[in-house]
């Protein structure tokens, strides 16, 4: 599975981005959940295992402070490739970080995680 995610600019990577933009019915209506549950729970957020930045991206464009982190650098470029597209405002309120969850070393802490879409293996 590493190696789906770790190939800079492949097919993979570009088609799996492009398959989530249009979220199915079982994930349907989720980044509306992520974002209720961070408003209530207030604070920045940290989106463990961002990918491309299906939600980190909507959340930091609907006015909420994220950080969004993923081991792998193909996904994460284009995660900023999209967020270079969107208006300084939301550039600012979204950080990607390039980072191993289980040795994850922010130096600070957040008032809410998620770890969205991942398989147990990865969480
Ligand atoms: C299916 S994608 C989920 C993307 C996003 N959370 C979403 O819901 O659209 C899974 C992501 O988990 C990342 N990942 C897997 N294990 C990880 C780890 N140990 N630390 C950081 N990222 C990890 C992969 O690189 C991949 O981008």
């Amino acid at each position: 599975m590493d190696q789906f995610y770790e190939k800079a600019g492949s097919l993979f990577v570009e088609a799996y981005d492009a398959f989530y933009s249009t979220p199915g019915p079982q994930i349907a209506g989720d980044v509306a959940l992520y974002d209720r549950v961070a408003r209530e729970i207030g604070g920045d957020i940290l989106e463990l295992a961002c990918g491309t930045g299906r939600i980190a991206l909507s959340l930091a464009e609907a006015g909420l402070h994220v950080t969004g982190v993923d081991r792998s650098e193909a996904m994460l470029t284009i995660a900023r490739r999209k967020l270079a597209s969107l208006p300084a405002s939301v550039q600012e309120r979204l950080t990607l970080v390039n980072q191993d969850m289980s040795a994850l070393n922010l130096g600070r802490r957040s008032a809410s995680s998620s770890c969205p879409l991942a398989p147990s293996s990865t969480c």
